[in-house]
């Protein structure tokens, strides 16, 4: 909940700079336009003074009247500009304020996943996600894919992007399957999956975490994160994927929003400013029966 008054602070603060830049620049544009007409009526007094010193008392009244103007509008400007500061102070501490007030500060990022502020986040993550393909048998799913792809050495990558896209990882009973109806080989198999970060041999959790490991990101403690992450999901050395294939965490270079830093991607949801305690309290929220 925003406070009224920070809301109120800022539009005084930039309401303050906006009248101040409108009150400066009047007084510059009445300052030039005024200047010619007051320099011509000096040089005409002058010319009256040659002809005629009755006129010299004229030219003083007018060289006064002229200083004293400039210093009016030094003193008027010199106020001015006090106030656009601290109107600015104003507007860029309330804007800090409210920015901070608003969401975006140090996650709790379980409240964007249970509170209004992340339905987004809520429903990506409440989703049934992945069903890593269980609904079909590997051999059923590898004979359509063939006769869609063919069976010659060039379907080896098409076929692998099917599985993969389907299971989100190369079963081995696919991927034999494919050596049984098709030319491939199971080197091949093997030199392709390998080759292509794309393709992974092992299950997959139903949600994908990634956390950003990017320079910002890594400054602002993304090795913690993946390892309380890691910890809190018991996820053992070697593995990425949790015992009851909930979550896979992995790392993955900058994502593009560094100011949030550290950031982390939740089934394609970025979410950032995320702390450790934070990360962890929203995945229990996501084990939760409720939500999965
Ligand atoms: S370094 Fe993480 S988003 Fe850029």
């Amino acid at each position: 909940m925003i406070p009224i008054w920070l809301k109120r602070s800022a539009v005084i603060g930039a309401s303050g700079i906006v009248v101040c830049v409108l009150l400066l620049t009047a007084s510059y544009v009445a300052a030039r336009i005024r200047a010619p007409k007051d320099a011509r009526i000096v040089e005409d007094l002058k010319k009256q003074v040659r002809q005629d010193s009755a006129f010299a008392p004229k030219l003083e009244a007018e060289h006064k009247r002229i200083t004293a103007a400039l210093q009016r509008r030094k003193k008027l400007d010199d106020i001015l500009a006090l106030v656009l500061m601290a109107a600015a102070a104003l507007f860029i501490a309330s804007a800090k304020w409210l920015d901070a007030s608003s969401g975006r500060r140090p996650l709790p990022m379980d409240r964007l996943v249970h509170l209004k502020a992340g339905p987004k986040v809520r429903q990506v993550l409440a989703r049934p996600a992945a069903t890593n393909g269980e609904e079909e048998p590997p051999a059923a799913f590898v004979e359509r894919i063939v006769q869609r792809h063919g069976r010659s050495k060039e379907a080896a990558i098409p076929l692998l992007q099917a599985i993969q896209a389907h299971y989100r990882y190369l079963p081995d009973e696919a991927l034999k399957r494919v050596c049984e109806l098709t030319e491939i080989t199971p080197a091949q198999i093997a030199g392709t999956s390998s080759f292509y970060s794309q393709f992974r041999r092992s299950p997959m959790g139903r949600h994908l975490v990634r956390v950003c490991h990017g320079t910002a990101c890594h400054v602002s403690g993304a090795r913690q994160l993946t390892e309380e992450l890691r910890r809190r999901l018991e996820i053992p050395d070697g593995a990425d994927t949790d015992a009851r294939r909930m979550f896979t965490v992995g790392e993955v270079a900058c994502l593009g929003c560094c100011s949030l830093a550290p950031v982390i991607m939740v089934d394609g949801q970025t979410v950032g400013k995320v702390t450790p305690a934070g990360a962890c309290e929203a995945l229990d929220g996501i084990r939760s029966p409720s939500l999965t």
